[in-house]
This record gives structure tokens, C-alpha cells and sequence, in this order.
């Protein structure tokens, strides 16, 4: 079971006394928890109790110089695998359906890319009223949000009907239920991140890539039950929980780094590092002075990674990404073939909103036979979606005449 980074929300409402008792279960299950009161969910149940039960200080405000000077708000949602609004109060809905960010909770829901999850409580009439259901509908239009609850019952009003917070147990059961298996027992190899290619002791080429989808995909691989090895370029994101991260700073110490995990057995590749395709040909061994008007370097091709793990003898299922400016589909099923991939995900990046360094994505996923447009989502949904795919389209090769087999079998 994945050990997750939990940032729990709690808003005002007599349900907030129940996340206590979550809290408690979250830790004992193994995760980390943080918690964020609002305003009023302060007047329900004493910061102190949630900050004993977790083991960190609680955060109540925004405008916190001593807490922002440790955490900030971003750093928060950053740190955040999975934020959890439990009691989402109505008014707290309503917030974060407009995108408001008045307060550190709304705010951190705005900056995190982690799927939040509300936990509705309120009375029933309000679960029911028209701009509670509008708001509803707003929030599940934009994605990222989920709804667990609300139940229905007696309510502490003395209604009886939906609105109730789901119990404590039914929710951290829920943070652990596993999301559907698909790669139960598979091993994982996504590279992610840029590649920085020396030119002296103090300078080097490298370019803008965030490392956000690797990331992303590495933490929904794990998620849906694989042992995932992340390896990683220069980036600044926390190191999913469960993966394990190795460094690379050239592209050829990332191919070795692939090359020796995918050696030990690897059933499934991702390819989403940008890795740099030249070098520079000879790295001077002191730092270059400026004596020159003029500097001309020569450079010379990187190996290309995916291309020399999908053309091992006995591949794993080979995954690409290609980012392209124009004729997607015609450069994207173009490297597919080149590459001999089972599968490359395309996406364009001469669209302003989505793409490089940003936190969502539009992007066509390519097989041989087929392909599917997947529409524009946080990064963090997308790699759900796309996992899921990789399990499908793999279970579709080993079920047909195979092209391939993995090597993991023989070597695990
Ligand atoms: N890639 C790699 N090693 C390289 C270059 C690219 O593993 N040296 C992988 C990337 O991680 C990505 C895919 O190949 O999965 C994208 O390659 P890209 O650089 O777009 O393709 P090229 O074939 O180099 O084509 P282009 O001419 O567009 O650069």
C-alpha cells in the first residue's frame, strides 16, 4: 500500500470533530498528514488537537509570516500527494467552485496539482439547494475534484437526510483502497526531468523541462500497484513517496541509469525526459575565461535513450513522448515507427495554456492501429489516464500474436 503526503482541509462544520479521529487513522495506516483549518472550522475543534494527532504544526492563515517563513502556501501544495477536504462545508464548496483563494485552504486548492477530494457535510436542505448543486456541477466540470459522501441519516440538526460527512474509517479506507491494480507486479522505468550537458566546470546546455509529467507518472504507476524507479534530471519536485528516485545529470549518465534498471527487469518504459540531443564534444576542464570576441563549440549527438532501450533484444513495452510545434500526427506516428515503440504520447506544444513548464497538458496517444485524444487536464489526472492505457495496450500485446516480450520475467 502507497504511503501518501496528505494535506487534510478541515472547514467549518460539527463533522470536523470525526477528522480528528482521521487524522489518527491516516498516520496509523503509515501517511504523512498535514493539516489546514479554516476560520471556521477553528470555532469546532482546537488547532492543538489536530497538531497532536499529526505530529506538525497546524496551519490556520495565510498571511502567517512565522508558518510562511517555514512551508509557504506552495511549497504546501506542492508537498501535497493527495488534498482531502474533510468536512467540505458548503460555504467552502461554493469558494473553491469560483476559484477563490481568500484563505490558505482555497489558496493551497488553486496551487496544489494533487486530486483533492471533498467530503461534503452539511445539512440536508443545503446538500439540496440549487447553488450547492450548481457548484457541484462547476466542480466537476473542471476535474482534479473528486466527492466521497456526503451520507445520509440523522444529522446533528435533527434533519434527517443527505449531507452527512461519510465516517472517519470509511474515508481513510478509501485513501488506501487500492485505485484499480492495473500494473500489480510490474516494474516501472520513467525517465523525467531535463538533462544538462557540461561545457566547463561552472557552465552547462540544458532546457526548460519542468519534469512534471515523469513525475506524475511515475506517482500513477505507483498507484496502480508497480515498483517504480524514477529517473531523474536536475528537477525541483519532491521525490514521490514509494518511488525510488535516481539521479542523472548528462544524457549518458540517464542512459546508463536506464540501462542498469532496466536490466534488472523492467516490464514497462517511459520515456518523458527531455533529454538534450547534442553535447558539447570535448568539456574544457577549467572554467573558460572571456578572452575570445567569438566562442564556437562543437557538438556532437547524444545517444538517444528510447530509442536504445526499445531496440534491446527483448524490450519491455516502450513508451515515448514527442513534443511538436506542428504535423503532430504526421512527427508523432513518424517516431513511433522510427523508434519502434509500443506507444508515443503527443503533445503540442505551440499551444500557450498547456504543454512544457506548465501544470496541465493536452495530449493524442499513438499506437501501432490506433490512437486516442485524451482532453486537457492537470498533469496528475492525464498520468492517471495514461497509465491506465499503457495497461490496456500492454495487456492487448501480450494477449495478441506478442511483438515483443518483456524481459522482466526471465530476470526477476
Ligand atoms: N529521447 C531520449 N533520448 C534522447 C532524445 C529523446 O530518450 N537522446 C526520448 C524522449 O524522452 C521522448 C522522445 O525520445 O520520449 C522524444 O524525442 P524527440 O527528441 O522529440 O525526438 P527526436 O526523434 O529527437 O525528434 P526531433 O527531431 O523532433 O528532435
Amino acid at each position: 500500500m502507497a504511503q501518501k503526503r496528505i494535506l487534510l482541509g478541515v472547514t467549518g462544520g460539527i463533522a470536523a470533530y470525526k477528522s480528528a479521529e482521521l487524522v489518527r487513522l491516516l498516520k496509523k495506516a503509515g501517511h504523512s498528514v498535514q493539516v489546514v483549518m479554516t476560520g471556521g472550522a477553528e470555532a469546532f475543534v482546537m488547532p492543538l488537537t489536530f497538531q497532536a494527532l499529526s505530529g506538525e504544526p497546524v496551519r490556520t492563515s495565510l498571511l502567517d509570516p512565522e508558518a510562511e517563513a517555514g512551508m509557504g502556501h506552495i511549497e504546501l501544495a506542492k508537498w501535497a500527494e493527495l488534498v482531502l477536504v474533510a468536512p467540505a462545508s458548503a460555504n467552502f464548496m461554493a469558494r473553491l467552485a469560483n476559484g477563490m483563494a481568500d484563505d490558505l485552504l482555497t489558496t493551497v486548492c488553486c496551487a496544489t496539482e494533487a486530486p483533492i477530494v471533498l467530503a461534503p457535510a452539511m445539512n440536508q436542505a443545503m446538500w439540496a439547494n440549487a447553488r450547492t448543486r450548481r457548484n457541484l456541477r462547476l466542480l466537476e466540470e473542471d476535474g482534479q475534484i473528486s466527492l466521497w459522501g456526503p451520507d445520509a441519516g440523522d444529522q446533528a440538526c435533527g434533519d434527517t437526510g443527505p449531507g452527512r460527512m461519510l465516517e472517519a474509517r470509511a474515508i481513510a479506507d478509501r485513501v488506501d483502497a487500492p485505485a484499480r491494480q492495473v500494473l500489480a507486479g510490474q516494474v516501472v522505468v520513467v525517465t523525467a526531468g531535463p538533462t544538462r550537458e557540461a561545457i566547463d566546470p561552472v557552465r552547462y546546455i540544458s532546457n526548460h523541462s519542468s519534469g512534471k509529467m515523469g513525475y506524475a507518472l511515475a506517482a500513477a504507476a505507483r498507484d496502480a500497484g508497480a515498483r517504480v524507479i524514477l529517473i531523474s534530471g536536475p528537477v525541483s519536485l519532491p521525490a514521490p513517496a514509494g518511488v525510488e528516485v535516481r539521479s542523472a545529470t548528462s544524457a549518458r549518465d540517464m542512459l546508463s541509469a536506464t540501462e542498469n534498471a532496466v536490466e534488472d527487469g523492467c516490464d514497462i518504459f517511459v520515456a518523458t525526459a527531455a533529454v538534450a540531443d547534442y553535447r558539447v564534444e570535448s568539456e574544457a576542464g577549467q572554467k573558460m575565461k572571456k578572452t575570445r570576441e567569438e566562442l564556437s563549440l562543437t557538438l556532437v549527438r547524444n545517444p538517444d535513450i528510447l530509442a536504445t532501450i526499445a531496440g534491446r533484444p527483448r524490450p519491455p513495452f516502450t513508451v515515448g513522448f514527442a513534443a511538436e510545434t506542428n504535423d503532430v500526427e504526421k512527427y508523432a506516428l513518424d517516431k513511433l515507427e522510427r523508434k519502434n515503440l509500443d506507444m508515443i504520447v503527443a503533445n503540442d506544444v505551440s499551444r500557450p495554456d498547456t504543454g512544457f513548464n506548465s501544470d496541465r497538458n493536452t495530449v493524442t496517444v499513438f499506437w501501432p492501429g490506433g490512437s486516442e485524444a485524451l482532453a486537457t487536464d492537470t498533469k496528475t489526472a492525464l498520468a492517471a489516464r495514461l497509465i491506465d492505457l499503457i495497461a490496456a495496450r500492454q495487456h492487448h500485446d501480450d494477449t495478441a500474436t506478442p511483438r515483443k516480450k518483456t524481459n522482466s520475467r526471465i530476470k526477476r
